[in-house]
């Protein structure tokens, strides 16, 4: 029988152990300011009745469009495999009850989203979002907190040349005139666009404004802008939010050609882009939506956020240079010999492991040579070889393996707080932006 080769599917990654701390670096920076902030967290599931993303992101969208990754299960239901975090973390608020505790409430999420769109660099069908979500505030202030937070993330991860870019696509009654406007404007040239876009000039106009077709992009160039379209309040949100970000010091571009790629904004929008990792530059998203939970049939709640691609967010460290926080590794390696030793260490890393110590011992019935070649390859900084006269003795010699000096140690109970006292006084505390985290034990 020939064997199954499998091989991951296209747009997927696989994230292995040396990789990690990439990952742990972005996620755990952004957990930790977006908890300075007063977010708590929210897990949702991976998957979602198919008719909450149609209705909350749009039919007209390209996400429910084309890159729905669709299932039906045996029975009736169609289910989804979540797109994005906002429809599942709003439908969780609703039903959880959140929506009658005190306002604001402020949720983070850390999560995989599914779209089938074609793969590139920047872009995947498996893909990772952090993002907040607040909802109850109706501010331009609370819109200046969020995006105040993006710039922090963006601070304390040491990414610089990332651009704000804002625009305010007013709510459904500017937007009534607006729509009007697009459909006299594209209508001229209708033969011109793609099939799609045709469709969505009589549904929903201002998605042509975000089509990836070369021809329709190349006409949108030149279409009427939403800025000039907004009334007295939606204006003047928007001119409030941009003097909050100039207090705060945050600078930003106006720019009225974004309308995001989901239906549910309204008013505020902005994108943080970078040139630096290619055609995907979008690397933060988000806005308002203040009628989307009234959408899902709760009662009318103001709400906004963001989410950023932690992929991209990496790629742009990577490009960038950045540090990441490397991963702790072991910190002793304990080289038995002999069934007896054996269990001696077995119960010396126990111990050392209990006291919050990387320890490591053999399990591959390896001789000496061997054992100390592998804490070589571990880089553990420290190790101790125990045989028969150790055992006899009582007590072992604890190498330095970086600065080669040795100690010798009882093989006792205390084994672990005199093991802890060498190495908190060998470790010097650094103050660099990530720090190897030996210091803070
Ligand atoms: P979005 O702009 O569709 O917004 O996605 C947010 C971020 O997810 C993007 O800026 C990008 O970094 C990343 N992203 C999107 N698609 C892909 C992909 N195929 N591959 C890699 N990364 C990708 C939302 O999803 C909204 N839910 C954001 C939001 C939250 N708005 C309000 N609250």
């Amino acid at each position: 029988m020939s064997t199954l080769k499998v091989k991951r599917p296209k747009g997927t990654q696989d994230i292995t152990p040396s990789q990690i701390y990439k990952w742990n670096t972005v996620e755990e920076t952004a957990k930790k300011v977006a908890q300075t902030y007063g977010f708590r967290e929210i897990r949702i599931p991976v998957f979602e009745e198919t008719g909450l993303f149609v209705r909350s992101v749009g039919d007209s969208t390209d996400v429910v469009q084309k890159e729905m990754y669709t299932v039906t299960a045996s029975g009736d239901s169609q289910f989804t495999l979540r797109p994005e975090g906002t429809a599942g973390v709003m439908r969780a608020m609703i039903e959880n009850g959140l929506l009658n505790e005190s306002f604001p409430q402020k949720v983070f999420y850390n999560i995989s989203c599914f779209r089938h769109e074609k793969p590139q660099a920047g872009r995947y069908r498996e893909f990772h979002q952090f993002g907040c979500e607040m909802v109850g505030a109706a501010g331009p202030e609370a819109d200046a907190e969020i995006i105040c937070m993006i710039s922090d993330i963006l601070r304390m991860l040491g990414i610089k040349g990332v651009e704000l870019n804002i625009n305010s696509i007013g709510c459904s009654h500017c937007r009534l005139e607006y729509q009007n406007a697009l459909k006299e404007y594209f209508s001229g040239r209708t033969e011109e666009l793609c099939d799609t876009c045709r469709e969505r000039l009589v549904r929903n106009p201002m998605r042509l404004l975000d089509c990836k077709s070369p021809v329709c992009s190349e006409i949108a160039k030149d279409a009427p802008v939403i800025t000039d379209y907004l009334c007295c309040e939606c204006a003047e949100h928007f001119e409030k939010l941009k003097s909050y970000l100039t207090a705060l010091g945050i600078g930003f571009r106006v720019n009225p050609k974004i309308v995001r790629g989901l239906d549910y904004y309204t008013r505020t929008v902005f994108e943080f882009v970078t040139t630096d990792i290619g055609a995907q530059g979008t690397v933060f998203g988000g806005g308002r939506y203040d009628g989307l939970l009234e959408e899902l049939g709760a009662k009318p709640c103001p709400a906004l956020g963001f989410a950023v691609g932690l992929e991209r967010l990496i790629l742009v460290m990577e490009k960038q240079g950045l540090l990441f926080k490397e991963e702790n590794g072991c910190e002793i390696y304990i080289a038995p010999i002999g069934e007896e030793a054996h269990k001696e260490a077995a119960l010396l890393c126990r111990k050392l492991r209990e006291a919050g110590f990387i320890a490591e011992t053999d399990v591959m019935g390896r001789g000496l040579k061997a054992q100390m070649k592998y804490a070589d390859k571990l880089g553990a900084d420290y190790s101790v070889v125990i045989g028969t006269s150790e055992l006899e003795n009582g007590s072992a010699c604890l190498k330095n393996m970086t600065t080669g000096e040795k100690r010798q140690l009882s093989l006792d109970e205390n084994f672990s707080d005199a093991f802890a006292d060498i190495f908190a006084a060998d470790t010097l505390c650094g103050d660099e932006l990530f720090d190897s985290g030996k210091g803070g034990r």
